[in-house]
């Protein structure tokens, strides 16, 4: 008998209580926090869906993985279990181990970046751009329209627009280009997953034009799970297989393992070129540490190790992707638009059509991430025009194209009754959404503003 019933592929073995908050504790929680869920504290908040980064449960087997650290300076044989790892996912043999993700993206986007370059990606991940601009190249992001368009059932909405990489290209020069980027799945575009064809043509333009191109696959195994299901010819292939094929189209690879390696802090950067990788590692070893551990120390490059195989279980990531498409179904079948066909590891909520009242300089997702908090203690984070929205030289602002609000789900950590939840807080979303108002943003920083941002209530 076939079950249609799927349960979550672990039991728990140790748990973490929930501070439970009235609502009007936490309307005063939110004004503390200046109507910035980044600043709340965690023991203001019932479930955590800010993020699914760094926020995994681990297993009992990396757990006990990290008791064989070897916190060794150097040559450590933790350092020769991750390397290994990494080496055997992406077919690359340089690798260099950082504390994040953005440290890899710093290192590698610092070194191929500066004035006059530009990088084009399906979408640049927030930290990815502001590393980016922060040498002083310019970010392009050049989806599919099929990305763009909520509705569409399209299944590789996180592609890139072939035809226009290779028009940017031709336009900039080639030799003006820092690197094509490739971001699977594509978060900051609904974390919508990347095609293996789409990926072998990036490949092909890149090799063409001899323009290096990089794989952000901080979530490759999410990404193949899409692929063995709804991409002919990958039916019989493991997810590892097809994680494995992708990575090797790539000339340098950067992960935070703290999304697909089911791990709390840790991250790489993988080449293939033996010059690039010198050069980055002179900038690793100034700034993160030495080229054996980066910012890790040796039980975080255990726990990395045996992350990167169990992500691959079809259990695991059946539950997974199932999971979140249950949270995403049900919040759609009670009139709300997210973007659809649900991605891997969150829910995007439509701001703009539940708040049609909202202008984009009113900020329609912030006002939805404060309302979830507000009414059942949610904590979610705007995707949108506070997020990346930039002002004109009159200090106008120039919206970002969507705005949305992500339910990223936490990798092992939550129950289905938690899921059902969060589902019911949409009931009164929906009921009171005439009467919520935007809000103003009254203290911001020059880069990623979104984290420190301070707001007022309209
Ligand atoms: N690339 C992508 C696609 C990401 O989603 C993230 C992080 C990074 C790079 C940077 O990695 O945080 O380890 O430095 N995304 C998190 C998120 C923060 O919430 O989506 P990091």
């Amino acid at each position: 008998m076939k079950f249609k019933t799927i349960i979550e592929p672990f039991r728990i073995k140790m748990v973490e209580p929930i501070h439970l908050s009235t609502e009007e504790q936490r309307r005063g929680y939110l004004k503390q926090a200046h109507y910035n869920p980044f600043l709340l504290n965690s023991n203001q908040v019932l479930i955590d869906f800010l993020t699914d980064s760094g926020t995994s449960a681990m297993s009992s087997d990396q757990w006990s993985a990290m008791m064989n650290g070897d916190e060794s300076y150097a040559g450590a044989s933790s350092w020769l279990r991750f390397e290994k790892e990494v080496q055997s996912l992406t077919g690359m043999p340089f690798v260099l181990p950082t504390h994040q993700g953005r440290a890899a993206e710093r290192i590698l986007y610092g070194k191929l970046g500066g004035k006059g370059k530009t990088f084009i990606s399906n979408t640049h991940f927030d930290t990815t751009r502001a590393n980016i601009e922060f040498s002083g190249a310019e970010a392009i992001d050049i989806p599919v329209k099929e990305g763009l368009d909520f509705a569409s059932d399209f299944p590789f909405k996180g592609n890139m627009d072939i035809a226009l990489l290779e028009k940017t290209i031709a336009e900039k020069g080639a030799a003006n280009i820092g690197a094509v980027i490739l971001t699977v799945t594509n978060n900051s575009g609904g974390g919508q997953p990347v095609s293996m064809e789409n990926a072998k043509s990036v490949a092909n333009v890149c090799r063409k034009n001899k323009v290096l191109f990089v794989i952000d696959c901080c979530r490759v195994a999410e990404n193949s799970y899409y692929i063995h299901h709804n991409e002919a010819g990958y039916e019989n292939k493991s997810y590892r297989q097809i994680a494995e094929e992708m990575m090797c189209l790539g000339d340098a690879a950067v992960m935070s393992a703290k999304k697909d390696a089911l791990v709390n802090m840790g991250g790489f950067l993988a080449v293939k070129d033996a010059d690039l990788a010198e050069s980055c590692k002179q900038l690793l070893i100034i700034t993160e540490g030495f080229a054996t551990y980066g910012g890790l120390a040796g039980r975080d490059m255990e726990a990395i190790a045996v992350g990167l195989q169990e992500v691959f279980d079809p259990g695991y990531l059946n539950y997974r992707i199932v999971s979140t498409r249950y949270l995403g179904e049900n919040i759609k079948a009670k009139g709300v638009n997210i973007i659809y066909p649900v991605g891997g590891h969150a829910v995007y909520v439509d701001a703009k059509s539940l708040y049609p009242h909202i202008p984009p300089h009113e900020y329609p997702g912030q006002a939805l991430v404060c309302e979830l908090y507000r009414i059942g203690g949610l904590r979610s984070v705007e995707i949108g025009s506070v997020m990346f929205g930039k002002y004109d030289s009159d200090g106008k602002l120039i919206p970002a194209p969507m705005e949305l609000v992500r339910l990223a789900v936490p990798r092992r950590v939550y129950t289905q009754s938690h899921i059902d939840y969060v589902i019911e807080i949409f009931d009164e979303i929906v009921r009171t959404k005439d009467k919520v108002k935007g809000l103003k943003i009254v203290k911001e920083p020059q880069f990623l503003r979104h984290f420190t941002a301070h707001f007022e209530p309209l």
